[in-house]
């Protein structure tokens, strides 16, 4: 791999800013293969090196996997003019690392959205050709029944002639309002509200919360975003 600046290698990790980075190094907490590094201008190979931070061994990453629980307000897209997107929960020096939302969920959708800016597992990870399923939880109007299960697992054509693929509903409760499961295997525009609606039974709330074999951290609050650990990346190449 080509040599990088010791503090865009030290930002790479999202821990620390290349200011901070820059701080840190003229205290003498920057340590490359043994010996204290003052200057981050000094170039190193990421995967060569043995570099240590504060006393930890920096944990370099080509890649950078974020899960992120998405509140309702937040636009999936890396730029819009229109509001706020999804980068701007993420602290900046992340912003700067060319990630980009893996698929889409609505403004007022919540939960699961990973991030990423490695290309190529992502592109995969969303082709239609490998029905990654995906799991929503929503609050509809209306009671769900067997009939909108059934219709579901047949695959549904919209009054737009939108063809969806199979699909599973479980419900969770029935009522005035109801409470279900969703999995999907592909990810059409607004598809699980467009499925819903063509039941007559609109949805009130939607929430994502597995994609594949990875599912949303449940102590990772709304907003609050972490790295994905290596096992889970790994998790996710086994899916393409
Ligand atoms: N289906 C929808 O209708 N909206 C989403 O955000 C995701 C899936």
């Amino acid at each position: 791999m080509e040599k990088q600046r010791l503090d865009k290698i030290i930002a790479s990790t999202g821990k620390w800013s290349r200011r901070e980075a820059k701080e840190l190094a003229h205290r003498g907490q920057v340590v490359v293969n043994g010996i204290t590094v003052r200057s981050v201008e000094e170039k190193f190979d990421p995967n060569l090196e043995e570099i240590f931070v504060n006393g930890e061994a920096l944990c370099y990453r080509r890649y950078t996997w974020i899960m992120l629980n998405k509140p309702a307000g937040y636009l999936s897209a890396t730029e819009d003019g229109r509001g706020e997107t999804v980068l701007d929960l993420l602290p900046r020096e992340l912003q700067r690392q060319g990630l980009f939302p893996v698929g889409r969920l609505d403004k007022d959708t919540e939960g699961l959205l990973l991030l990423t800016n490695e290309g190529s597992l992502a592109h995969a990870l969303l082709s239609p050709k490998r029905h990654v399923d995906k799991l929503y939880y929503a609050r509809t109007t209306g009671r769900l029944t067997e009939e909108d299960c059934r219709a579901f697992a047949v695959g549904m054509t919209l009054g737009d002639g939108l063809q969806c693929l199979p699909a599973k509903l479980e419900i969770l409760t029935a009522g005035e309002e109801s409470e279900a499961h969703i999995t999907l295997r592909e990810g059409k525009f607004h598809q699980v509200k467009r499925m819903l609606a063509a039941r007559g039974k609109p949805v009130l709330y939607l929430e994502r919360i597995q994609i594949g074999n990875l599912t949303l951290d449940p102590g990772l609050p709304r907003g609050a975003f972490r790295f994905l650990t290596e096992e889970e990346i790994e998790k996710l190449r086994t899916l393409v």
